[in-house]
């Protein structure tokens, strides 16, 4: 693996391989000094035209654990043309030996053109591409659906993939690059995804995606999911009117605190609540749902940094088998 760009190729065996050694890096995370020595003397840039808060600073954390230098580089704002800017911007990049590049744009396809170009040699990390894919959100969910339901006393352990669980993704799947890059890495994994949305935010063509589709939550909230992924309302991203009102939403398609209490006398009793933040709260999700103990948004905020060290060290330590292992290294 070169690149990371998408979860649509992703074979379930490198997906395995990556939240493998997450685990690992969560390890190293729990010690007194949170550091590998991996990849030291090695470059990551952090290059994002459109604005981030947690895959910014997860990057960032992820890189600095395996001792990277770390280049942050916010080129939102620039009113240079898209490929004349990506491209100035990857040469400059390529330049100062850039070995890994992070990237979120606005565009989708963008990652995938530097990736394929000339211009540089350094890996690149899909943090996000328009609505298309956000590879390592949907790897995080994974990891943190993974670790919690192997962990659930008296469950039988779920084994290194996800067979089994049924996950609903709720909200706006139109805009969502984390609905899309869930969908493709969940199945995968052998989980089973159930869409719930207004029609007016589901994509054209969604009758090929390996997908079931609900237009009533409640049913689907009832049918006791393992987990239910609220996604953003991402109003930068609408030029028209999705939906009646902001109220009308949260009633319809909202986790609020009526759901929240329904699930606790139906068959959802041990159902999870994800989101990949930022929430707007009271408005797909209620205060009470997002900070109740079945929500795991914070523990996908850890969970992150684990993954992107994973995603980094194998990148960019290569695919040699007889390296020791991130637990074996000593550390600095
Ligand atoms: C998501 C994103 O930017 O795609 N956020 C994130 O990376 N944690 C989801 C969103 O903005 O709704």
């Amino acid at each position: 693996m070169k690149h990371l760009l998408s979860t649509e190729n992703l074979s379930a065996a490198d997906a395995i391989r990556i939240l493998d050694t997450a685990e690992e890096m969560a390890l190293v995370g729990e010690r007194e000094v949170k550091k590998l020595p991996a990849l030291r003397g090695r470059t990551v840039v952090n290059l994002f035209f459109e604005d981030s808060t947690r895959t910014r600073i997860s990057f960032e954390a992820a890189a600095k654990r395996l001792s990277a230098d770390v280049i942050n580089f916010a080129a939102k704002g620039s009113s240079v043309s898209k490929g004349e800017s990506l491209k100035d911007t990857a040469q400059t990049l390529e330049a100062m030996s850039a070995d890994a590049v992070v990237i979120r744009h606005w565009a989708s396809g963008a990652p995938a053109r530097l990736a394929a170009s000339d211009w540089i040699d350094a890996a690149v990390v899909n943090a996000g591409d328009g609505t298309h894919e956000h590879p390592t959100q949907a790897l995080l969910d994974a990891f943190t659906l993974r670790r919690h339901w192997s962990q659930i006393a008296g469950r039988a352990s779920l084994g290194e993939d996800l067979r089994g669980l049924r996950i609903a993704i709720v909200g706006d799947v139109l805009h969502s690059r984390v609905a899309r890059s869930n969908l493709w890495l969940l199945t995968t994994l052998g989980a089973e995804v159930t869409l719930v949305a207004p029609p007016t935010l589901l994509p054209v063509g969604i009758a090929d995606w390996p997908c079931r589709v609900s237009f009533d939550l409640d049913e689907v909230l009832a049918t006791g999911p393992h987990a239910i992924m609220m996604l953003r309302v991402q109003g930068e991203r609408m030029n028209a009117a999705f939906f009646p009102s902001a109220r009308e939403y949260a009633r319809t398609w909202g986790f609020d605190d009526d759901r929240l209490a329904a699930l606790e006398v139906s068959a959802g009793k041990d159902t999870i609540i994800m989101h990949p933040g930022p929430m707007n709260r009271g408005l797909e999700i209620s205060s009470a749902a997002a900070d109740s103990p079945r929500s795991t948004v914070l523990a996908q905020v850890r969970n992150g940094v684990s993954v992107r060290m994973a995603v980094l060290y194998l990148l960019l330590s290569g695919d040699d088998s007889t390296q020791p292992t991130p637990a074996q290294e000593a550390t600095v």
